[in-house]
């Protein structure tokens, strides 16, 4: 554990969230896992409960450090209950404003010293940090799907970071048993960048019927050594999350590469999000799932 960080205070509790709240109860924090409604809550400790489980289940984990793990979490509608956290993450949705309007509301709540950090995977940093009176004691921790398997964590530096802040995210990365990478604050940062076209690509190559979706995910897997195809991993990460990351992406570098492709948009008005939803480019209601075409619809 880093010294000086005892409590950590997650703000929402979704696919990344839990995960996050989950390694870092895990390597000996205390966890404020904050979200809107007891529903998202309940569903957050179920994912928790069910990944401490396997990792018990494949002797990763002993029973007694699962117990104290668990014990660590306290879950929260309360934002006031972050207020005596050392260090925030905040894992919401993707929309500025949103992440904004709770900055500004725990930036009057928290004490000066505690360190603000958002997982964001597309937002600037710069533009949160500049939200709150607090822009030095801001930074990046870009955590990757699913959190307790992926050992990445990518350490964010917006220009107004002060450097020892900054040193001791990337301490907290590694006390996580995390490897980091460190990254400009620029839209995607490092993996995003590279990802988000490849992704794109994957869907304008279905759409002009290069392949059939099992095919390009097989061709990936089998080719490249992925352990997802394309499809498999958009439908994992979430089409409207993808579709969200490519939009930002896109205002920023107006670049082609990061321009969403219209069967995307379809999908994500027809709610079809991937595993979440139940349906993307597979249907989850079977095993194993079973493809599915929209590019005729
Ligand atoms: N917690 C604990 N254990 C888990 C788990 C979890 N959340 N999820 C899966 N496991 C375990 C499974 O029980 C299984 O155990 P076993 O080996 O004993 O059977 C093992 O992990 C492997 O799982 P699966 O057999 O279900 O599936 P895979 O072999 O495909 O492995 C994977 C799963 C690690 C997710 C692998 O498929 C993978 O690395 N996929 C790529 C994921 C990826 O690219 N993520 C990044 C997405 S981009 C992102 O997050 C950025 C964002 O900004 C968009």
């Amino acid at each position: 554990m880093v010294p000086g960080i005892g409590a950590v205070g997650v703000l929402g509790c979704g696919l990344m969230g839990s995960g996050i709240a989950q390694v870092a109860a895990a390597a000996g924090y205390r966890v404020v896992a904050r979200d809107v409604g007891d529903e998202p809550l309940a569903r957050a400790r179920g994912a928790i409960e069910g990944s401490l489980a396997k990792l018990v289940e494949k002797g990763k984990l002993a029973p007694e450090a699962r117990d104290a793990a668990l014990g660590r979490i306290a879950f929260t509608t309360d934002l006031a209950a972050l207020r005596d956290c050392d260090l925030v993450i905040e894992a919401v949705p993707e929309e500025l404003e949103l992440k904004n309007r709770l900055w500004a509301e725990l930036d009057r709540r928290c004490p000066p010293a505690t360190i603000f950090a958002s997982n964001t995977s597309s937002l600037p940093i710069g533009a949160m940090a500049a939200g709150t009176g607090r822009p030095d004691r801001f930074v990046g921790l870009h955590f990757f799907n699913p959190v307790p398997l992926m050992p990445l964590v990518e350490v964010v530096r917006a220009i107004t970071t002060g450097a020892a802040i900054f040193e001791r995210a990337v301490e907290f990365a590694r006390s996580l048993g995390k490897q980091v990478v460190v990254s400009r604050d620029t839209p995607g940062f490092i993996v995003n960048l590279l990802l988000l076209p490849y992704l794109l690509d994957a869907v304008r190559a279905l759409e002009r019927g290069v392949a059939s979706v099992p095919d390009l995910d097989t061709a990936m897997r089998l080719g490249c050594g992925h352990p997802m195809g394309p499809f498999t991993l958009l439908d994992f990460v979430g089409i409207d999350t993808a579709v969200r990351i490519a939009d930002i992406m896109f205002d920023e570098y107006r670049d082609a590469r990061y321009a969403a492709p219209p069967l995307l948009r379809r999908m994500v008005r027809a709610g079809l999000y991937g595993r979440k939803s139940g349906r993307g480019f597979y249907d989850y209601a079977t095993d194993p799932p079973t493809p599915l075409d929209w590019t005729a619809r």
